[in-house]
């Protein structure tokens, strides 16, 4: 079989696995979805409510919306770059795990303006890793 046969065999089969939800063997955790008012970040935030996690939603809402997040959802609006922000959203959360998601991702504009980019998804991120 190719490699991309494979690939979709394998797309296949996480797609018709049961709701994460029937899954009692998971240990239930508290996670800070980074990005999370964003395209895939407000998937996961939906994803981990089904699986019976908790979870809170991190954004400087740059992009993304904040109606893509659950009303009942802690929100919390900062950059990354702020890295007196990110000791205190991770110890008033008592965060477990950090699903990170926020970065820019528009290639034209990675291109014309490559510094921007450097700085948030890279220098910003260094930010969230020291703690
Ligand atoms: N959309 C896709 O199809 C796709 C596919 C593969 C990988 N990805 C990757 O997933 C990640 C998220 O993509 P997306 O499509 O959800 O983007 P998005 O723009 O929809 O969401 C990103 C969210 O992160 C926030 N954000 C960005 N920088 C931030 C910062 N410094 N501090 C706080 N919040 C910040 C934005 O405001 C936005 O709410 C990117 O790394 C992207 O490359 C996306």
């Amino acid at each position: 079989m190719t490699t991309r046969g494979r690939f979709i065999g394998w797309q296949r089969k996480i797609a018709s696995q049961p709701p994460a939800e029937g899954n009692t063997s998971l240990m239930r955790m508290n996670v800070l979805v980074v990005g999370g008012a964003g395209y895939i970040g407000s998937h996961c935030v939906r994803q981990l409510a089904a699986a019976g996690h908790r979870r809170s939603c991190w954004t400087n809402l740059v992009y993304g919306h904040r109606a893509a997040v659950a009303p009942g959802v802690p929100f919390h609006e900062a950059d990354l770059g702020d890295e007196a922000a990110v000791g205190r959203i991770l110890r008033s959360e008592k965060i477990e795990v950090v699903m990170h998601f926020a970065a820019y991702c528009y290639v034209g504009e990675s291109v014309t303006d490559p510094l921007k980019y450097y700085l948030n998804n890279v220098a910003a991120t260094l930010h969230l890793l020291k703690r």
